[in-house]
């Protein structure tokens, strides 16, 4: 979707584009549905997330917004609760869309294992399927607001997440030529100068260098800037000091992956410290954009292979230039860590 000229001596702010890209990614893996935003002028859903996630920072950091009853009594929780609205519709609308065509409606396949439907079933089987066949199984006791739940879930977590790494590592990758060259190379051995053929599994498996782009600009600017646990048995860190059980521990990993005892030069980006000799050397928790434990991130996997296919598909192509040094960059470390005002780049053709 982006044209040849992108990008003036201004440059052209990248991230809609890759917003629009990974929700079309999602909308299609996922709920097997052609959401068309890259073609759109505008992306109602976009906006509206982006909006969100504004206001739950602010609500974050103002205590007394917290109780519920106060929060919706505000002009900023009336407009959340609005936001809501309008979100959930667009996920009940693909919903409703997925179950007049999906296979579980189908009466022959109802009652057939989810294997069944995918391998007798015409249609591709997506996650939204999942959800939907499990739901026929009375047992399981799954309501249409726990699907709507999940699939709210993994359209937020499945695009924004996605789109802010992609975004951070073609701005880093832009803003150091020395490590783009290496891209370069590496795609330029895959693909042998072939700028249009589709993306294989082994291909994806050959990029090692991109992957190790990518981790690194997940270190410095991970897509999820925080998460927290809900501690269930006192945890002791040393003789003095104990976190009682029920306490709420906020795990920010900014400050932790820039420690410099265990990342030094903290600040600079450095693709090699994910070569896995290096790597190796680190404790396996010093790294964890992705969170750690059986809550961690469920789409880790995809997400690696969904930024290979469209940074390849990018570095392939074009050379690119961010214009912003990082001062000039304002971080927004909201639900997703994210840049103010985008990131402006050239793009030039190879
Ligand atoms: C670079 C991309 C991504 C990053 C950095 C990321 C990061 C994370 C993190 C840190 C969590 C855990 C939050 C917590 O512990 O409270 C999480 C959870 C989750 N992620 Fe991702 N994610 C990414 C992409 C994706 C994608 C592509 C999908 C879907 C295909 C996805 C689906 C989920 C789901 C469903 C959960 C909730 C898991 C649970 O609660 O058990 N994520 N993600």
């Amino acid at each position: 979707m982006i044209r040849k000229d992108f990008g003036d001596v201004r440059g052209n702010d990248i991230f809609p584009y890759i917003s629009r890209c990974t929700l079309d990614i999602m909308g299609a893996t996922a709920m097997d549905q052609k959401f068309d935003s890259q073609r759109k002028k505008d992306t109602p859903y976009l906006r509206d997330v982006s909006k969100t996630c504004e206001i739950i920072q602010f609500r974050a950091v103002r205590p007394w917004l917290w109780p519920d009853f106060i929060f919706h009594l505000t002009l900023t929780g009336q407009k959340f609760k609005s936001l809501m609205t309008t979100l959930h519709n667009f996920t009940d609308s693909v919903i409703k869309k997925r179950k007049t065509m999906s296979p579980v409606l189908d009466n022959d396949t109802a009652s057939g294992s989810v294997d069944e439907i995918y391998w007798h079933g015409k249609r591709r089987l997506a996650f939204l399927d999942l959800l939907l066949t499990a739901q026929q199984n009375p047992e399981n006791n799954l309501t249409d607001a726990d699907i709507r739940e999940e699939v709210d879930t993994f359209m937020f977590e499945g695009h924004d997440t996605t789109s802010a790494s992609l975004g951070w590592t073609t701005y880093l990758l832009g803003r150091h030529p020395q490590y783009q060259v290496k891209v370069h190379e590496e795609l330029d051995r895959i693909f042998k100068g072939d700028k249009r053929r589709a993306v294989t599994t082994k291909d994806l498996s050959e990029m090692k260098y991109l992957e190790m782009c990518i981790k690194e600009a997940l270190r410095l600017f991970p897509s999820v800037p925080y998460f927290s646990r809900k501690i269930s048995t006192d945890l002791v860190l040393d003789e003095t000091h104990t976190i009682p059980a029920g306490s709420n521990v906020v795990i920010t990993l900014m400050p932790m992956h820039r420690n410099p005892t265990t990342f030094p030069d903290p600040e600079t980006y450095l693709p090699d410290r994910f070569l896995s000799e290096n790597a190796a050397k680190r404790h396996p928790m010093a790294y964890i954009p992705f969170s750690a434990g059986p809550r961690n991130c469920i789409g880790q996997k995809f997400a690696l292979m969904e930024e290979k296919v469209i940074l390849a598909n990018l570095f392939r192509n074009f050379k690119v230039e961010a214009l912003d040094s990082l001062d000039k960059i304002t971080v927004m470390t909201e639900v997703v860590t994210r840049p103010k005002n985008g990131f402006r780049v050239r793009l030039i053709e190879r």
